[in-house]
């Protein structure tokens, strides 16, 4: 038949995920074994214990993805994998793995970049109209892409300093909730306001580069400084104003470029797409009906396989296959 399945596997972070794609858009079944609670009371995700539970999960991770497909390793047409960038050791797991099942089952085997992945989450729910942009948020990645054709990626603007999401990990750390702090600082933010008057970090007036350092010291400094002045501030309007601050600057640079490069479809990746107020502050924005705004549904924006399977179609198309000498790169470009 002409129906492409790509098995995918994900293991660059701290969760565990595999899933099979049909045709780059078509989600068959998709697992992912989050690690969550084995790093929380660290504080943050420690690479060796990260690399161990992939080594115990992913067996169990790709048995009940084909199980929920109906599917056995026959009726898969190719392997891909996220081959960068991430923890060295935990990306080690799913290449070894992929490679395995690649040379087994005499599959090719393509390696994807987990920003590409990312990206192409969003394909999953709308086709692209190029050219078009993409901003990319996550806990390792801050960066506007520009796209004018599949699997072409040029960087725009980028963070000069901590990624979005670390930022908000960090924010998190003072108000003093759970790793990982994104999720609960967007809860707080919806209970509180912007009163803490924190400065809007937009660079040069041309610039697509973003800075996140000087607003979380802002935000450490004006909670220290309350506190010597025996001031109590309320958690909820630290970290309302804190998003308020990001989410300006992310939206407002992000509709910059749309227009200058005259994009057909704007969208958004990674884990930070998942925050409410960035959501509602991009809809807000994009309200030209000659741009098509896509924001992926809250699964697929924090880290999985199916958007790995997406990516990978495109190589796949162009027979773009890797050798079984694939290795795991940390430090991989996009
Ligand atoms: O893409 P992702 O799952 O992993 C990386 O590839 O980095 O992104 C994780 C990041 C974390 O920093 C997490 O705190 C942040 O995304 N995040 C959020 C929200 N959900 C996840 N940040 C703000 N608001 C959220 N709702
Ligand atoms: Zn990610």
């Amino acid at each position: 038949t002409d129906q492409i399945n790509i098995l995918a596997i994900e293991t660059s972070c701290d969760e565990t995920a595999a899933a099979i794609i049909q045709n780059g858009h078509t989600i068959l079944s998709e697992v992912v074994a989050t690690q969550i609670d084995s790093h929380k009371r660290f504080g943050g995700v420690v690479p060796e214990i990260a690399s161990r539970h992939h080594v115990e999960q992913m067996t169990q991770v790709l048995e009940e993805t084909l199980t929920k497909a109906s599917l056995t390793m026959e009726e898969i047409d190719a392997v891909a994998v996220t081959e960068g960038p991430g923890l060295v050791g935990a990306l080690l797991v799913g290449v070894a793995t992929a490679k395995a099942l690649a040379f087994s089952h005499q599959l090719p085997l393509i390696g994807v970049h987990h920003i590409a992945g990312h990206i192409y989450a969003n394909q999953l729910v709308e086709s692209f109209k190029f050219p078009l942009l993409c901003l990319v948020v996550s806990g390792g990645h801050t960066e506007l892409i520009l796209m004018k054709e599949h699997g072409k990626f040029e960087v725009i603007g980028e963070t000069r300093d901590d990624a979005c999401g670390e930022a908000y990990d960090k924010v998190a750390r003072v108000l003093d909730v759970p790793y990982p702090g994104g999720p609960h600082v967007d809860k707080l933010a919806k209970l509180g306001n912007d009163t803490l008057n924190l400065p809007r970090i937009y660079l040069e007036e041309d610039s697509y580069d973003f800075s996140f350092s000087g607003l979380k010291s802002a935000v450490i400094n004006t909670v220290h400084n309350a506190k010597q002045k025996g001031i109590a501030l309320k958690k909820e309007d630290i970290a309302c104003s804190f998003q308020e601050s990001v989410v300006e600057v992310l939206v407002e640079k992000t509709y910059r470029a749309s227009v200058e490069y005259g994009v057909k479809q704007v969208v958004v990746a990674g884990g930070v797409a998942a925050n409410s107020r960035l959501r509602e502050a991009l809809r807000e924005r994009f309200n030209d009906p000659e741009v098509t705004l896509s924001i992926p549904p809250l699964a697929l924006c924090t880290d999985n396989a199916s958007m790995i399977g997406a990516a990978a179609y495109n190589d796949y198309q162009k027979q773009a296959f890797r050798g079984l000498d694939l290795n795991a790169n940390p430090g991989l470009d996009l």
